[in-house]
């Protein structure tokens, strides 16, 4: 009986002590050992604080600086990524913090995002498991890339002549140019990409918009062990319902394309990037065929990706174009030399040199990307470094795109004319230093379509208005994902034709 008994107590108690350890190694051992192991090479940072690591702190520091005032400069790094900036500055270019337990490495030397960024994958140290990743790529650059982009100009083309046709009447007026471009390129990826109109995607596009919204919220939100499995956030149960949602979304476009090829009314699930991946889905062999979690992951990746970054590309560039009236004119000029007041076509886009400087010099000051992650799979040496297991690396190309040491006094200022004889010398040759796109295997596939898409969208605007700044713009870059405007964008327009 007794012997029961002290079973009955003994069992509960081992078991808690033995979780005890467990969380204790988790969460104080491994992380500690982490941080001396980068400490004694030489790489400080904010020290590690149980369970939160150091995410009270940047908490605060982005409240603060999201709600101080800015004046109308690009020196915009310390607002957008304050606790970066500061910790740069205190530790050095390449420095440790703790996401929670997660230990990151901030690399911002100009030196260092070629190797990382081309030995971080295939190297069984990806995020997305490789095998996966290649056959993902593999559709992906096939959709986006040479003879499939020529196809896309009209498309493109008839999106925009829908915006303008609503632009008409509202000369003089102030126009919020990020919400007209957040319509139009939701437009442009759900025509090109998934053969379908913006109404048809609009759900989607909101959902993956209240998801990116939740998600930056909780970048720097601690996991706290357990009490996260018993009790679910708000955040997340509604991020997991906005998941359920846009899956069910995926799933009856695919459907209609299967529907329409059973009932004979097409003879293919179609060329465009999702019949592609129908047509995976689809696929005998094993080794090319991807699952529906896989599909539904990719359209959501491409509604994204596709999406949200030309808008904010698009929407600094003129805000850049109406602050800078010279380079408004000159790239003006050089649309009207190049097409006239005809379309663009695809030989023409090729040549606009002033267009691509000043879209360059766009994507240095405002890049929508805000930084690129890798996780270290297994302890691997890098350079002089050895990394520990199971640490995130973070390549901070804000920090790149605003050194002055890289760029020179006039690093904050809006000079597309630093882009005239190419990157290299822009950048000092350093490769390093200017990658909007990322850098290595994992480039952005949507590099080409992004760029054409926007000079087509600038040069038909800049064919019909000149663009000044509204009084009322308040300067307010956060970063939601991509770099956004915190309020809105508002522009005039003055038609240069009389019967417009
Ligand atoms: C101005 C617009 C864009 C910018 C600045 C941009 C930037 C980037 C960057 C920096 C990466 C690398 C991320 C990393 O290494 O972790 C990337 C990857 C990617 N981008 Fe873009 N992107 C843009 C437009 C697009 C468009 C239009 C599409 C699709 C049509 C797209 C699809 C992708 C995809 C699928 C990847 C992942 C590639 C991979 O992991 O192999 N992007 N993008
Ligand atoms: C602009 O940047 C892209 C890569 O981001 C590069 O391929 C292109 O050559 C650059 N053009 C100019 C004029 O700097």
């Amino acid at each position: 009986m007794s012997a029961l008994m002290e079973l009955v107590t003994l069992v509960p108690c081992c078991f808690f002590f033995i979780a005890l350890i467990k969380f204790l190694y988790d969460y104080l051992w491994i992380p500690l050992r982490i941080q001396h192991m980068l400490n004694s090479q030489g790489i400080k940072g904010p020290p590690y604080r149980f369970i939160h690591g150091n995410n009270k702190e940047i908490a605060k520091m982005r409240q603060e600086a999201s709600i101080k005032p800015m004046a109308l400069t690009h020196d915009i790094f310390p607002k957008v990524q304050p606790q970066i900036y500061s910790w740069i500055n205190k530790y050095g270019r390449n420095y440790l913090f703790w996401n929670g337990v997660r230990a990151e490495l901030v690399i911002s030397e100009p030196e260092l995002p070629t190797i990382y960024l081309s030995k971080l994958l295939g190297k069984g140290l990806v995020t997305v498991e490789g095998e996966k990743w290649a056959k993902q790529r593999k559709l992906a650059n096939y959709a986006f890339h040479g003879e499939s982009l020529k196809n896309m100009t009209p498309a493109v083309i008839a999106s925009v002549e829908t915006m303008l046709e609503k632009w008409k009447g509202q000369e003089g007026k102030e126009i919020e140019v990020f919400h007209e471009f957040r319509l139009l390129t939701s437009e442009v990826i759900s025509r090109t990409a998934f053969g379908s109109s913006y109404l048809e995607g609009e759900k989607v596009f909101a959902m993956l918009n209240k998801l990116s919204i939740i998600m930056s919220r909780n970048l720097y939100n601690t996991r706290i062990p357990l009490i996260n499995k018993l009790w679910k956030p708000a955040d997340m149960l509604e991020s997991e319902e906005l998941a359920k949602e846009i899956q069910y979304c995926v799933m009856k476009m695919v459907k209609k394309r299967e529907d329409r090829v059973v009932n004979g009314e097409a003879d293919s699930f179609g060329n465009d990037f999702l019949g592609l991946l129908v047509n995976a889905y689809h696929d005998s062999d094993k080794n090319n065929k991807l699952s529906m979690e896989d599909l539904v992951d990719e359209c959501k990746t491409f509604y994204f990706a596709g999406q949200d970054t030309v808008n904010a590309l698009l929407a600094w560039t003129v805000l850049l174009l109406a602050i800078h009236g010279d380079w408004q004119d000159k790239a003006r000029r050089e649309v009207i030399g190049i097409f006239g007041n005809q379309n663009p076509q695809p030989e023409g886009i090729a040549k606009l040199k002033t267009m691509t400087m000043i879209i360059n010099e766009t994507l240095r000051l405002y890049g929508p990307s805000n930084g690129m992650l890798r996780r270290v799979g297994r302890e691997v040496q890098m350079e002089k470094v050895v990394l520990p297991a199971n640490i995130d690396i973070l390549i901070a190309n804000v920090a790149l795109h605003h050194d002055p040491q890289l760029w020179g006094e006039d690093v904050h200022l809006f000079k597309p004319d630093r882009f005239a004889e190419g990157i290299a010398k822009a950048t000092n040759y350093n490769t390093g230093a200017f990658f909007p796109f990322g850098l290595g295997p994992r480039t952005c596939v949507g590099m080409t379509f992004a760029t054409t898409e926007t000079k087509i969208v600038l040069s038909m605007i800049l064919q019909r208005y000149a663009i000044t700044l509204s009084p009322a713009y308040v300067h307010s870059p956060i970063p939601i994902i991509s770099l956004k405007p915190q309020h809105v964008i508002q522009v005039m327009l003055k038609s240069l034709h009389s019967d417009a």
